[in-house]
């Protein structure tokens, strides 16, 4: 309840010193609170910037050594494996999606077998780093077929937790995918492997500068639209979500992140799961070159971080996960 009347009340004497902020804060971030996505390379010794995105690169198998090692030392629960697909390896069907020696599933190997659990991996479940298309799925006169594309879905998502993804997260807005690639993670051994689902993903603008990361922006043709959501809606986030928890979903994402904060907000509310917020690529890019620019301060990082934990995300998935030590201090 909200009581109290001016003079006797003034809000403004809580704020008056610094150390009475700090006494009355209601939230607060750290590096608990998120996720480093990471671009991988072929190659060695590859350290590669990515024009849309400064101070963002993908690593060669060989470089990630050192960016796990950080992620550990600054107490990152969970890195996200992103692949850059080379244009000769990718088909109609995203077919190097099932190679058990693509990118990621090599990074997989690597990253379990030298660090074990004292870090989470989490992957996308989704075709559009491996198809010729740059769809999430299988396409028919432009359409993206639903159920031909969740059989790969389940292919893929097995075989990540046989190479030791620990969260599969199903990226591609798939009906019904998250239901199969649990059934079928429970057949064959893996019952605790987590699922976090997009389960709220909008078809968005702002994830420009990611298709590029990946190799895919020259790719894709026209939009997402017949398979992710419509940034018109918002009630049809509370089915996603309330199907995905049915299927199986252990933690739900809603992205992007910042123009999406009433959702985030109205998904904690409702359901109470764990709840990720993507700051997503292009949100990334407008802020850094706008900072980069001059034209606002670099604190909108941390204005904007901390907008998800008060909207009621548990964690980000966030770009700048590798400079926090800057960012929080
Ligand atoms: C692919 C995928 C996308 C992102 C994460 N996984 C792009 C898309 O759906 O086109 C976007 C991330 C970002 O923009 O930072 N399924």
């Amino acid at each position: 309840m909200i009581t109290g009347r001016f003079p006797n009340l003034r809000l403004r004497r809580n704020r008056k010193t610094d150390w009475s902020r700090r006494l009355v804060e209601e939230n607060n971030l750290t590096s608990n609170d998120f996720v480093l996505p990471i671009f991988l390379i072929d190659g060695k010794n590859k350290k590669q910037s990515i024009k849309s995105m400064p101070d963002v690169y993908r690593y060669s198998l060989d470089k990630l050594g050192y960016i796990i090692d950080k992620a550990i030392k600054d107490k990152l629960p969970m890195v996200a494996l992103f692949p850059y697909t080379q244009k000769t390896k990718k088909d109609l069907l995203g077919s190097e999606a099932l190679n058990e020696n693509n990118l990621v599933c090599k990074a997989l190997r690597l990253i379990k077998k030298k660090y074990k659990n004292q870090i989470g991996v989490m992957c996308d479940v989704a075709l559009d780093p491996y198809t010729s298309h740059g769809h999430d799925g299988l396409i028919k006169s432009n359409y993206v077929l639903n159920d031909e594309t969740t059989e790969i879905l389940v292919k893929q998502s097995l075989l990540q937790a046989q190479m030791g993804c620990d969260v599969l997260a199903p990226s591609d807005m798939m009906d019904g995918r998250i239901g199969e690639i649990r059934k079928s993670l429970d057949k064959n051994g893996f019952k605790m492997t987590q699922i976090l689902s997009y389960a709220v993903k909008y078809a968005s603008y702002f994830y420009g500068p990611f298709r590029d990361a990946v190799g895919s922006k020259n790719l894709l043709k026209g939009d997402k639209k017949n398979y992710q959501m419509d940034f018109n809606n918002k009630d049809e986030a509370l089915r996603e979500v309330a199907l995905d928890i049915k299927e199986g979903a252990d933690m739900v994402m809603v992205k992007p992140g910042l123009p999406y904060l009433d959702i985030i907000s109205l998904i904690k509310e409702n359901f109470k799961i764990p709840v990720m917020a993507y700051q997503v690529s292009g949100e990334y890019s407008l802020l850094s070159n706008g900072i980069k620019n001059g034209h606002v301060d670099k604190s909108i990082i941390l204005e904007s971080l901390i907008s998800f934990k008060r909207a009621g995300a548990n964690a980000i998935i966030s770009y700048y996960a590798d400079r926090l030590d800057n960012i929080l201090k």
